[in-house]
């Protein structure tokens, strides 16, 4: 009778005993999968400092993308914007009063959107390439250079020939 009750108790210890450890590794799973690092969505290599880039609207007529400066992030020299149009979207720097850079904002490597700004550089969010102004790459994994498109600007409206 003893040994019979010493069973049943070895038995219920088993049971708890992989009850619990079922749970500690239920709850170290929900833990991992969780993705609570505090940055979910931050990017991965995307670096310090960066910073999204204002977002300005291009009317696409006529093989060309217009776009209204003033008012607008490219108002003043140095300005930099993401410019969208149904033509795609561009990286925009205003270089002078007069002069502006257009670039592609499709990542060269995998295809995603660059829109940040860092300094000087743009700055792919999702693997971390870089880009001067003028679209070469400063950092990879990105080797090609994103395209650059004529522009030319008259009347406070910048054109890129697209
Ligand atoms: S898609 Fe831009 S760095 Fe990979």
């Amino acid at each position: 009778m003893s040994d019979t009750h010493t069973l049943v108790t070895r038995r219920q210890f088993c049971a708890g005993a992989c009850q619990m450890a079922s749970c500690a590794t239920l709850a170290t799973l929900a833990s991992a999968c969780s993705g609570d690092d505090g940055s979910p969505t931050s990017p991965s290599g995307g670096g310090g400092g960066t910073s999204p880039l204002p977002v300005v609207s291009g009317q696409f007529t006529n093989s060309r993308v217009q776009v209204a400066t003033s008012g607008s992030a490219l108002a003043n020299v140095d300005g930099t914007a993401l410019v969208e149009s149904v033509a795609g979207v561009f990286l925009v720097a205003r270089t002078s009063t007069s002069t502006f850079v257009a670039i592609d904002a499709t990542c060269t490597h995998e295809g995603c959107r660059v829109s940040s700004v860092s300094g000087a550089t743009y700055v792919c969010p999702c693997h971390g390439s870089r880009y001067n102004r003028n679209g070469q790459v400063v950092q990879g994994p990105a080797r090609a250079s994103l395209r650059q498109y004529t522009t030319t600007f008259a009347n406070d409206v910048l054109t890129i020939a697209v």
